[in-house]
C-alpha cells in the first residue's frame, strides 16, 4: 500500500509514474514539525534493532544507520566517511525492525537532511529544508515487496544493451584514434575480452561538447564502424555546460533559442568548466531539451551507440562573481597585511569557488513557465541532463536500446539511464564502498550501474585492481576508469595481466546468465543486487551483513576487499554451492553447509555462491559480447529437487522488450553431479 502526503506546493520532479489520491490527517509514525525557517522535520523513534537500507549513492554502510546525510548533488572528488553527498539524490529509504518496515520517499528537489540516528542515536529525523514535498509511504508484508512497490511508484528501470554489459576500458587521457586503437590492439593480442571504449573529454576540441579534434580523430564515423567490425564501440563523453563563444554551434543555436539558465537580472548565467566559462542549459524546460537531445545526433548519426553525461550536478569551478570576490578578498588581505592566519583565509577565497553554494543561488529555471532559484530544484539538473539524451535517442533510434550512464542523478533518472559512481580512489576501503552502496543504488532503481573499477583517483596497485576487477565481474556496468596523471591502469600494464585476463573472461563467461538476471530484475521492477535480509528476513545474521550481496535470484556474492588478504569470512544464511572462479573455465565447486566460514581466495580467485536448487549457467566463446555462444551451457548448480531456470534471452538491443517470450525455461533435474553441459536452443 502506498500513501501519499502533500507539504506546501511540490515542484515537478517527474519522479512518479503513479497517480495517487493525496491523503488528508496526520501522517502516520511520524511527528511532522514545521520549522520557523520553513522546514518542515518529520521524526521517528527507531527501535534497538531498527536498520535503515536505501539513500542510494551515500557513503558508508549498507545499513544507513547512524549517520547524516543531506541530498543536495554535489562534484565530490573525496568520497570521504564524513561526506554528507555524493553525485546524485536517492530520497529513498525502508526502516526495518522486528515491529516495522515502512518505505518512505520524499519527492522534493531541494535539499534535504537525513539525520538517521546520528544527533540521537534512538530517533530519525528527516527535514525537508523547502518545506514542500510530496511525502510517500509504503507498506508491503516484505522488503523486496516495498522495492517493488517502490519501482511501481517510479516506473521501470532503464535498459541497456547487451554489448554494455562487455568490459570497457576508459581513461580520462586517452587524446587520439591511434592511442585508442592501441588501446583495444594491446586487449586483442592478450585475448583480454574488451566491448567498448570510453572517450573522455580529450577527444573534444578545447572540450566543447559535440565538437571532436579533426586531427586526432580525422573520421569519427570510420573509425567507429571498423571498431565495430570488431565488435567493439566508442562511447563518448557529454559534459552539461556548453562553452561561451560565438560561432560554435550549440553555444549559437542555444544562445537563439534561449535555453540557458539565466540570472536575476536575465543574462545569462556562466561559470566555468573544462572548456572555461560556460552556459547550462535549462534542462527543466521541455524545449531546451529538445534542443540539447538534437545536438548528439551527428554523434549517433556517425555510428555511435552509446555516452556517458558528466559534470551534471552541474559542477561549476568558478563564476564570473566567485572570481571577482576572491580577488577581492586577496586585494583587501594584501591591503591589510598577510600574517599565517590570512593565508588560510586566501585560500579558502579561492579553493571555495568551486561548487560554491552563492553560485547555486544565482541562477534560475524556467519550471511551467515561472522562475525557478536553482537551488529549489538543484538535485534534478543530472536527471533532466539524462532526460534530454534519452528523449534525444528514442527521436533518433526509437526502436533501439542506446547505452547512457551519468554522474549525477535524481529518482525518476533511473527510468532513462544508468549512473556510475563516480570518482572513487584507488583505495580498499572505496573497493568496500563500492559494494556498499550497490544495493542502495537498485532499491533506488538504478540497477545498471558500477564503479571506476581500479579507482579513479591516485595510483593502483596490481592487486588493488584485480580485486575490483572480481567485483565488477558481478556489476552491470564493468568498466576500468581512472583519471589523467595517474598511473595507467589498463589491465596489460601489469605484470599478473594474464590473472586479470582470466578474471575478465569469467564476466564473459558470466554474461547471458547476469544478463538473463539483469533484464529479469529490470521487467519485474526487482533487484538486481540486494542486501541478504531481502531473502532472509527471519535470519538475525542476515540483517547485519554489511559486505556482502544477493545478485539475481539464485546468487549470493562476498567480494574480498583488504589488501594481502588470503580470503575472507563468508556468512552463508542458507547451505550453497560455492563456484571459487579462477577463470571461465577454471574453478572449484564447492558446497558448504549454512552458516560462518573462513574460505581461502588466493589473489586471482573469488567466489560466487548459488542457492540449492538454483542454477548458474556459463557460456564459452570470444572476446565480445557478441561472440558468445549463448545456445550451449555448463550449467552449475546443486539440484535436489526439480526446479526450473528461466533464461532471458533476445536480441540485446530492441526497445520493447518482450519478457514472456524472451523466457526459456530450463528444467533442472535432480543429480549428483555438479555441473552438466546442456544445449539450450
Ligand atoms: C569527472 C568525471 O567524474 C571523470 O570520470 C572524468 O574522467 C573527468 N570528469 C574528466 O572528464
Amino acid at each position: 500500500m502506498i500513501r501519499k502526503y502533500t507539504f506546501g506546493t511540490p515542484l515537478p520532479t517527474d519522479a512518479v509514474v503513479m497517480r495517487l489520491p493525496v491523503q488528508s490527517g496526520p501522517v502516520p509514525y511520524f511527528d511532522v514539525r514545521n520549522g520557523e525557517d520553513g522546514s518542515v522535520s518529520f521524526s521517528l523513534a527507531l527501535h534497538p534493532e531498527e536498520v535503515i537500507f536505501g539513500l542510494g549513492q551515500a557513503v558508508r554502510g549498507v545499513d544507513k544507520r547512524g549517520h547524516r546525510y543531506e541530498s543536495w548533488n554535489s562534484d565530490v572528488f573525496n568520497h570521504t566517511e564524513s561526506q554528507p553527498s555524493l553525485y546524485g539524490s536517492h530520497n529513498f529509504i525502508i526502516f526495518f525492525s522486528p515491529e516495522r518496515m515502512l518505505g518512505v520517499f520524499l519527492d522534493e528537489p531541494g535539499r534535504i537532511i537525513w539525520d538517521l540516528g546520528y544527533t540521537r542515536c534512538d530517533e530519525a529525523v528527516i527535514t525537508s529544508v523547502s518545506g514542500c514535498l510530496d511525502l510517500f509511504l509504503i507498506e508491503e508484508d516484505s522488503l523486496t515487496g516495498i522495492a517493488h512497490a517502490f519501482r511501481g511508484l517510479t516506473g521501470r528501470s532503464y535498459l541497456p544493451p547487451r554489448w554494455a554489459f562487455g568490459y570497457i576500458q576508459s581513461r580520462w587521457g586517452y587524446a587520439s584514434e591511434q592511442e585508442i586503437r592501441t588501446v583495444v590492439s594491446e586487449h586483442r593480442k592478450r585475448h583480454i575480452p574488451l566491448d567498448a571504449v570510453c572517450l573522455d573529454i580529450d577527444y573534444m576540441v578545447d572540450f566543447k561538447n559535440f565538437t571532436w579534434k579533426p586531427d586526432a580523430f580525422p573520421d569519427l564515423r570510420q573509425f567507429q564502424s571498423e571498431m565495430k567490425e570488431d565488435h567493439l564501440r566508442l562511447v563518448p563523453i557529454i559534459d552539461a555546460g556548453i562553452k561561451v563563444e560565438e560561432g560554435y554551434a550549440p553555444y549559437d543555436t542555444g544562445k537563439a533559442g534561449d535555453f540557458f539558465c539565466k540570472k536575476e537580472d536575465g543574462s545569462d548565467f556562466v561559470a566555468a568548466v573544462w572548456p572555461g566559462r560556460c552556459c547550462f542549459p535549462d534542462f527543466l524546460r521541455e524545449d531546451a531539451r529538445r534542443w540539447f537531445g538534437d545536438l548528439y545526433r551527428p554523434l549517433l548519426e556517425a555510428g555511435i551507440e552509446g555516452f556517458w553525461n558528466d559534470m551534471n550536478e552541474p559542477a561549476l569551478f568558478y563564476s564570473d562573481e566567485g572570481l571577482a570576490d576572491a580577488f577581492a578578498t586577496a586585494d583587501r588581505i594584501r591591503a591589510g597585511g598577510v600574517d599565517y592566519e590570512e593565508t588560510w583565509w586566501l585560500k579558502d577565497a579561492f579553493n571555495g569557488m568551486a561548487n560554491n553554494p552563492e553560485d547555486y543561488r544565482r541562477f534560475y529555471h524556467l519550471v511551467g513557465g515561472k522562475p525557478v532559484r536553482h537551488d529549489r530544484v538543484h538535485n534534478l539538473y543530472g536527471a533532466g541532463m539524462t532526460k534530454a539524451t534519452a528523449e534525444g535517442f528514442r527521436r533518433f533510434s526509437p526502436g533501439e536500446r542506446l547505452l547512457l550512464f551519468s554522474r549525477s542523478s535524481y529518482i525518476g533518472a533511473h527510468r532513462d539511464g544508468g549512473i556510475w559512481q563516480g570518482d572513487n580512489f584507488s583505495w580498499w576501503s572505496h573497493l568496500k564502498m563500492a559494494v556498499q552502496m550497490l544495493p542502495g543504488l537498485n532499491l533506488c532503481g538504478f540497477l545498471y550501474t558500477g564503479c571506476d573499477l581500479g579507482g579513479f583517483g591516485c595510483d593502483v596497485t596490481e592487486d588493488l585492481l584485480e580485486r575490483f576487477l572480481q567485483l565488477g565481474v558481478f556489476t552491470p556496468l564493468m568498466r576500468n576508469h581512472s583519471a589523467l596523471h595517474t598511473r595507467e591502469q589498463e589491465i596489460y600494464r601489469f605484470s599478473s595481466w594474464e590473472t586479470m585476463r582470466d578474471t575478465v573472461s569469467v564476466r564473459y563467461a558470466l554474461l547471458p546468465y547476469l544478463y538473463s538476471e539483469f533484464m529479469k530484475a529490470a521487467l519485474r521492477d526487482g533487484m538486481y543486487f540486494r542486501p541478504l535480509v531481502f531473502d532472509y528476513p527471519g535470519d538475525p545474521r542476515a540483517v547485519h551483513i554489511q559486505d556482502q550481496l544477493m545478485l539475481g535470484e539464485g546468487c549470493m556474492i562476498a567480494p574480498v576487499y583488504e589488501q594481502n588478504a588470503a580470503g575472507r569470512y563468508v556468512y552463508l544464511p542458507e547451505d550453497m554451492l560455492m563456484i571459487r572462479f579462477r577463470s571461465g573455465q577454471d574453478y572449484d565447486l564447492v558446497p558448504l553447509e549454512k552458516g560462518d566460514h573462513w574460505i581461502p581466495f588466493a589473489p586471482g580467485e573469488f567466489p560466487l555462491f548459488v542457492k540449492k536448487n538454483r542454477a548458474v549457467l556459463l557460456c564459452s566463446g570470444g572476446e565480445s559480447s557478441e561472440l558468445l555462444d549463448d545456445a550451449r551451457f555448463t550449467v552449475l548448480g546443486q539440484i535436489e529437487r526439480e526446479s526450473v531456470y528461466e533464461l532471458y534471452r533476445d536480441d540485446g538491443r530492441t526497445a520493447a522488450p518482450d519478457l514472456e517470450n524472451s523466457l526459456t525455461k530450463v528444467v533442472l533435474s535432480p543429480s549428483a553431479s555438479l555441473q552438466t553441459v546442456r544445449d539450450i536452443p
